[in-house]
Formats: C-alpha cells, structure tokens, sequence
C-alpha cells in the first residue's frame, strides 16, 4: 500500500545520505508499507495508492523522544507548584511517585501509559523511549518494562533511579540487586540500562558497576548526569561507550572535550559517539539554568533533544516545545533543534532507520500546520501537528 504526499511546501528530509541538502522545496514524498519509498521534484512523483494533499504545509520526519519516564501513576503537582514558588527539585520526590506506581494494578498504569503515549504521538513523536524506574523492586521493575514493551521498542532499565526508602543504610545491597536478580528479570524486556548520577542518587562508582553489569547482560548504557551539579558522569558515559548522557546542564569544559573527542572517534570509524541529550523542558520546570548547546555543537559533539516527560522534574512530552525552548534559551538555531529532536535522538538510540525522511527510512512523517518548520519555536504552544504518519506501536 503505497501513499503519496503531494502539495508539500519545504519537505525536511534530513537524510544523511544529502548532508548539502536537508530541506527540499517543491517536493513530493511516497511512503510503500511503512517506509520510504521515493523522494524527489512534485512534477516527477509516481504514481500511488492513496494521496494526501499537504495544503502547501511543511513536512518534517517524526521526532524521536530519546527520553520518557512514563509508566507511573499519580502526580507531583503540588511540588511542581512549589518549585515555581522557589523550592528546588530534589531526587527524593521519585519516592512519592514509586509508592504510588506500587499501588496500582497494571490495567491502571497500562492506559495511563497508552494514553501518554498517544498524547507524544500527537505531537509529532513517532519513536519513544521510555525508561522504568519507578517500581525499584524486581517485579514493579519488570512488570513497568513490560508495559512499556506494549508501546515501544525502545525500553530501558533504571532499576538505580533512586536508593529506595528500605535501602538507604545498606546502598550496598540495592545495588547489588539491581546487578543481579533484578537486571536478570528486566534485561529481556530492555534495550537499554541507566542511572541517575545524583547526590540523591547514584554515585559515580556505583553507576560504573551498575552500567558494567548491564553491558555484560547486553544492554547499551545510558546515563542521567550534570542534572543538579557538575559530575564525572558524562567521563564515565564515554569511558563506558554509552548511547548517551542526558540533562547535561551543569556540563564543563572537560565534559564538552570529552563528548566532542567522542564524536570525532565516530567520524574517523571508530566506535558510535556518547551522545548529548539535552532536557530543556526539565529547566522550564525546575527553574534551573537552561545547557549551553551553542558550546556543544561548535565543540562538535553529537547532540539530541528529548522530552525526559516525567511526573517530577517535568510533565511535558511536547517534542515541539522543547524545539522552541531550544531555539530561545540554548542557543540552537532552528535547524540545529529539529536535526536534534530528529536524528540527534534517533543516533542517542543508535538508530539509523528514523530521524529522517530519506529513502529506506520508516515512513514516520508529520504534516505541519505551517509551511515552514521554522514555525515550531515561532509560534510556541500552538498546536501545529496536523497529521502524523507512522509510529512505532504508539497508538491513534
Ligand atoms: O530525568 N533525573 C532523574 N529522573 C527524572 C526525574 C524523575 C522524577 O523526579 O520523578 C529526570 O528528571
Ligand atoms: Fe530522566
């Protein structure tokens, strides 16, 4: 079943096989069972299927959301109230929501999870990660993995998102049942493993143990560090070969070296880069100072956008909001956001099948209600995703 995409304003393809040519104009797009099938002049578009008229709007590929925390259940909406009344965000408050998460049955957390999950595609995300992290005992752990398996292919363990209450004279023993039975239960249901490299989390050491234990059961690392203050977490990201380091907002100079040489190791056929993965809808809603991406991309380092939806630090899954806070408050310009929140993130998955719209690629496109991208950090909090095509098991 083929579809041809026609009336299209700027098509953005990205593809990387057209680095000198990311946007197209005057173009047509056809999309054969889910993926793309033909890119080229509008005059020369073959014939299709179905047609779907673009009304002269703009086209993007589907973000890809690197960064979801989104099985739980409950909310934090008094502590967001009290953060913007100047109470800081701790780690603790991961707490409150692993007791709620808990005490629901997994029907309760399975249609939160679908409906988030249909609300990210409704903005335009097509693949999503989504990390547990809010069971913390071996089977909330599993059972929040399985869950989200429902959704997506991309899963990551985060059994070291906090020490839970019942651990924290004896850190030692959680780690060592996240290493063991717990990451032996989580492991098939995971792609990838994580910690939150935190003062009120995990240690650096212990997040080396924690992320050796995963690799050696097959799991790519990734890493939450630099949230709450500097830390040796994104060195230990790169010394690890992980996916990706997240939040990055109190990064140094050395981080950036650290990350850009990681890059540069990819681009001379070495083994793929640690990818940057800025949160910036995480700084709107703690208030914290938002990263400094200008310093990355001009270090050269990879660089990704993501949601990091969560019911703590932040309840936003809107992928176009945080283009438009990147564009206002990081320092990117409006392509640099896009290319993060596309490929940017599909590279902090180690995907080369989305993020872009070049031929091969999944079929996962959004028509705009705009007829230039641009238009996502111009006209913030408007909705302007009017239709999106594919979506890794995301819903309708
Ligand atoms: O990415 N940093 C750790 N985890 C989440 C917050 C989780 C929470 O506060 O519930 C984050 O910000
Ligand atoms: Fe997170």
């Amino acid at each position: 079943m083929s579809t041809l995409i026609a009336n299209i304003a700027q098509l953005v393809t990205l593809d990387p096989a057209e680095p000198d040519r990311p946007i197209r104009t005057g173009a047509a797009l056809v999309i054969d069972d889910g993926r793309v099938a033909w890119v080229g002049d509008a005059a020369a578009a073959p014939a299709a299927d179905t047609r779907i008229d673009a009304e002269g709007a703009a086209v993007i590929p589907g973000f890809v959301d690197s960064h979801s925390h989104l099985v739980f259940a409950g909310d934090r909406v008094d502590e967001f109230e009290a953060r913007m009344a100047g109470r800081p965000y701790t780690a603790g408050g991961i707490r409150t929501t692993v007791a709620a998460t808990g005490a629901a049955s997994d029907d309760e957390l399975r249609v939160r999870l679908r409906h988030l999950a249909a609300q990210s595609r409704g903005q335009g995300t097509t693949t999503l990660e989504i990390k547990s992290g809010y069971g913390l005992t071996v089977a909330d752990e599993a059972r929040a993995l399985r869950l989200a398996r429902e959704v997506t292919p991309e899963t990551t363990f985060l059994g070291a998102h906090v020490v839970p209450a019942e651990f924290v004279d004896d850190r030692g023993a959680y780690v060592d049942l996240v290493c063991g039975p717990m990451l032996a239960a989580c492991a098939p249901h995971a792609r990838f493993i994580d910690v939150f490299i935190d003062r009120g989390a995990f240690t650096v050491d212990e997040a080396r143990h924690i992320l050796s234990a995963g690799r050696d059961a097959g799991l790519t690392p990734r890493v939450h560090a630099a949230q709450l203050e500097p830390d040796a977490g994104t060195a230990l990201a790169v010394e690890l070969g992980a996916a990706s380091v997240d939040h990055g907002t109190f990064l140094t100079d050395d981080d950036v070296e650290v990350l850009a040489a990681s890059a540069r190791a990819e681009a001379a056929g070495g083994p793929p880069a640690t990818v940057a993965t800025l949160l910036p809808l995480v700084e709107f809603s703690t208030k914290q100072p938002y990263p400094d991406a200008r310093r990355l991309l001009d270090a050269g380092a990879a660089v990704a956008l993501a949601s990091d939806g969560n019911p703590g630090s932040n309840f936003s899954t809107s992928m176009p909001l945080a283009v438009a806070l990147a564009v206002r408050e990081l320092g990117m310009a409006p392509l640099e956001a896009l290319t993060a929140a596309t490929r940017g993130g599909a590279r902090a998955l180690r995907r080369t099948d989305v993020g872009h719209l070049g031929v091969g690629a999944r079929g996962d496109a959004v028509i705009l209600d705009a007829p230039d991208y641009r238009y996502l950090a111009y006209r913030p909090g408007v909705p302007l995703v009017r239709h999106v095509l594919g979506g890794e098991g995301l819903g309708r």
